[in-house]
């Protein structure tokens, strides 16, 4: 557990804290990705079984989470092998909480939508960074990307990548400040409209290497 430099009282944990339950981060996910969740991921407009999906799809270890007085702020999520992040979301779940056919739709829809979420094995992924909306623009956010980047370096990889929508200029702006830059645009066009945007921008961050470490 780290402290944070710019406020004490807020702390990084790596795995869920015990005041925290898979609902909290359920919750903030949803709060954060929502309109992208339900279009995209988890084609259904019941939040309950959204929800429950989800619930049962977390995993933790993925995940680093910013923790004030035993209140989770936000999270980041993440990946290293390009398929487990803090939803690792199978055929079964689907198949649990939809039935048989409702899930195999919903489920060939989230595997189509898969396709065009091009995950990046060998790489940490930058998943999700979620702040509560009461928290934020305190800071917490840019904590969790150093402490997010202090982790990618202790386990020996060379970047942080991430993937920010088009229409989403205030988190593009926050990349930036924190040297982040774009490598790629993937254009979608009509098919994600309805989730609010038309385009995903990735951007990495490399570690400027030293030459006298
Ligand atoms: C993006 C997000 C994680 C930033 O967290 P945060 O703790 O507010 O971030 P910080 O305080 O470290 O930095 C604030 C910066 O975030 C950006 N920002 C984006 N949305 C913001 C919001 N609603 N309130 C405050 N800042 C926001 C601003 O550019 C701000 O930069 P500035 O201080 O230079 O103006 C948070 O706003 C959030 O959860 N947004 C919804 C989910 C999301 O968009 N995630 C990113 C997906 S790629």
């Amino acid at each position: 557990m780290a402290p944070n430099n710019g406020n004490p009282s807020v702390h990084y944990m790596y795995s869920l804290p015990q005041t925290a339950s898979p609902d909290d981060v359920v919750s903030l996910y949803l709060e954060a990705f929502g309109q992208k969740v339900s279009h995209h991921e988890i084609i259904s407009k019941d939040r309950k079984k959204i929800e429950e999906v989800l619930r049962r799809s977390f995993v933790d270890g993925y995940a680093i989470y910013a923790v004030e007085n035993g209140k989770m702020l936000g999270y980041l999520g993440y990946s290293t092998d390009g398929v487990t992040d803090t939803f690792d979301i199978r055929f079964s779940i689907f198949f649990d909480v939809f039935g048989f056919l409702g899930g195999l739709w919903k489920w060939l829809l989230y595997l189509l939508f898969g396709l065009f979420y091009k995950t990046y094995p060998g790489y940490f992924f930058i998943d999700s960074l979620a702040v509560r909306a009461e928290a934020r623009g305190k800071r917490v956010g840019s904590q969790l990307i150093a402490e997010a980047e202090n982790e990618a370096k202790r386990r020996g990889f060379d970047r942080l990548i991430l993937q920010v929508v088009d229409t989403n200029t205030g988190a593009r702006r926050l990349y930036e400040r924190l040297g982040f830059v774009q490598v790629k645009r993937r254009y979608f066009g009509a098919l994600t409209r309805p989730a609010g945007y038309e385009a995903a921008d990735i951007m990495e961050k490399p570690f400027r290497e030293n030459p006298f470490d």
